[in-house]
């Protein structure tokens, strides 16, 4: 079968969906770090970032998020609404690690002082700057009102997935929401979309600290697979056919 590849980033690939409206949003195993300057693979990715992402956008969705999430079509793919993606990265940080640590020198596992959101630009030439409000409505990336549904809803999602992991002894360090528009009988709806996974939260188990994301990549600390494994085991949502299975074909055109 021959479809339309829409767009291919670094971890998934978007195809024209089945109807007018809809795309499939297709996991790889490939994983990139540092602006694609670190590069691999790493196997079974897809198909436990594709459970992952179904099993907690359908549960902010029982909260009144809304989301681009329509289900799920197979081991790698998921039926998506098609949005247009708002060129920002938003980050929700609970505790201190990663460019944050660095930027402010903190140790990395220190608590701050409260929640902190973050808006990154979605440019990979640039190196995804940190950007305020006021270049996104400047320089026409969201306007004022989109920012402040953007931001109350990625704090309802912090408080929300922090419980969530929280209640399987994982700790919500931060992570990375993309937001897109939906536009329905003229009328204009932020909707969360993109994916959340280990590829895009900080997830530390509450008693070891251990990192059970893709710091274990970015940072060669092994045993990536088996993070993800374990994520995927915690939340209930480990395929039964397990590690063996998970080397997916190659994406079809
Ligand atoms: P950072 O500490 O490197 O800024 O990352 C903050 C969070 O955002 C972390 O959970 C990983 C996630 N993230 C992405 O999903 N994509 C990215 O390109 C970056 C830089 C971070
Ligand atoms: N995904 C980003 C990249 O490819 C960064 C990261 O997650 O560390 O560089």
């Amino acid at each position: 079968m021959r479809r339309r590849r829409i767009y291919e980033g670094k971890a998934k690939v978007l195809f024209e969906g089945p109807e007018p409206g809809t795309l499939v949003q297709y996991f790889k195993d490939d994983a990139t770090a540092f602006n694609n300057q670190k590069q691999g693979v790493i196997t079974g990715k897809g198909v436990l970032n594709n459970r992952i992402s179904e099993y907690l956008m359908l549960r902010l969705s029982e909260i009144g998020v809304p989301t681009h999430f329509v289900r799920r079509l197979n081991m790698r793919e998921q039926l998506v609404r098609e949005v247009e993606i708002i060129p920002i990265e938003v980050v929700v940080r609970n505790v201190a690690a990663g460019s944050l640590a660095k930027r402010f020198r903190l140790e990395e596992g220190s608590a701050l002082p409260r929640s902190i959101v973050e808006y990154y630009l979605k440019n990979d030439e640039l190196g995804d700057p940190l950007v305020s409000e006021e270049h996104i409505t400047a320089f026409g990336w969201a306007n004022p009102q989109d920012i402040d549904d953007i931001l109350q809803l990625s704090l309802r999602i912090n408080d929300f997935l922090s419980g969530l992991f929280h209640g399987i002894g994982l700790r919500l360090v931060d992570f990375k929401l993309e937001y897109g528009r939906l536009w329905e009988e003229e009328q204009m709806r932020i909707v969360l979309a993109d994916e959340i996974s280990p590829d895009s939260c900080r997830l530390w188990d509450i008693e070891t600290n251990e990192k059970l994301d893709k710091d274990r990549f970015r940072r060669d600390l092994g045993r990536v697979e088996e993070a993800y494994q374990e994520v995927a085991r915690r939340l209930g949502v480990l395929p039964e056919a397990g590690p063996m299975d998970l080397k997916g074909p190659k994406v079809m055109q």
